[in-house]
């Protein structure tokens, strides 16, 4: 792994933080053995994953197919960070995983399309902001100097996870050769109880109306900072000295975005992924 600054580590043309995973594990991957029961859960840093992981997670155990662990990572450990130290292959399934990877670097098993994915979009805008206030709560994250300097490194692509442009671009335009469901993290927010139908319907479960509601319920973000399992304080002391359950909010870059930056982004949008034709809600 090539050391780019004390905290990115890059490998294959993606950055990892320093000290959480290996080259050699990144490369097992490649022949690590996808069961056809395993879900993953594929983001873009930032947008929406361990909201998306507590649906998933709650829809799965609502339908009893899981084993009690202490918190969601356990439960949905991240694939390429070796957080949870364990036999994957020895997990009962479903194997829940969550991961930031793009898809050369994921395991090739998950093209036979048996495997499922769920992709969750943020808007660029969000989640640079989000982005913003985790690198200077997460000490694993090398703290911005100020939010014009990480817009920067940002847009560069000189963060963890790499270009928020390229990991859309590629996820997308692969879209085809997975078994995926594309999700965007404002569309739960204006309707969350169509997105946790909708991923239902996409693993094959089916949940009774009232199952649904419970789910929504325990989803909520005012419901997830308190839920200790979901809401990441169990990073607090050695990681964190911040909530990673922040604002929950579309729209918020407006309060620290100026008019240029907000330009430069939709100007970069055009010309990075004007041909995919996605939509964004901006507030
Ligand atoms: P903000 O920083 O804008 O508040 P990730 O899990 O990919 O790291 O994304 C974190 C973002 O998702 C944070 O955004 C966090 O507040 C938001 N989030 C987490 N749970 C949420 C929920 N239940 N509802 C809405 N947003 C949520």
């Amino acid at each position: 792994m090539e050391q780019i600054t004390n905290f990115i580590g890059r490998y294959k043309n993606y950055n990892f933080p320093t000290g959480q995973t290996t080259a050699e594990y990144i490369d097992s991957l490649q022949s690590f053995e996808i069961q056809d029961s395993d879900i993953f859960l594929v983001t873009y840093p930032k947008s929406g994953t361990i909201w998306t992981q507590q649906i998933i997670i709650s829809i799965c155990e609502l339908d009893g197919s899981l084993n009690e662990y202490p918190n969601n990572l356990e439960q949905m450990p991240w694939l390429e960070y070796k957080l949870v130290p364990q036999d994957y292959a020895l997990r009962p399934s479903p194997r829940l995983f969550a991961s930031h990877l793009t898809p050369a670097l994921m395991p090739p098993g998950l093209k036979d399309k048996k495997a499922k994915i769920i992709y969750v979009m943020r808007n660029p805008k969000d989640n640079i902001v989000s982005f913003y206030h985790f690198s200077k709560a997460n000490r694993d994250l090398e703290t911005p100097k100020n939010f014009d300097h990480f817009f920067e490194e940002y847009l560069m692509g000189n963060v963890v996870g790499s270009s928020w442009f390229d990991h859309i671009r590629v996820w997308h335009s692969m879209r085809d050769e997975y078994n995926i469901l594309f999700l965007t993290y404002e569309d739960m927010v204006l309707d969350l109880k169509a997105a946790v139908t909708k991923i239902c319907i996409f693993l094959g479960k089916n949940l009774s109306e009232a199952a649904i509601e419970q789910v929504v319920e325990k989803s909520t973000f005012m419901n997830m900072k308190k839920d200790s399992k979901a809401n990441y304080d169990f990073l607090l002391q050695d990681r964190m000295k911040g909530d990673f359950m922040r604002k929950g909010k579309i729209g918020d870059w407006k309060n620290t975005f100026t008019a240029a930056q907000s330009e430069r982004v939709d100007q970069l949008l055009q010309e990075k992924l004007g041909d995919l034709s996605l939509k964004f809600i901006w507030e």
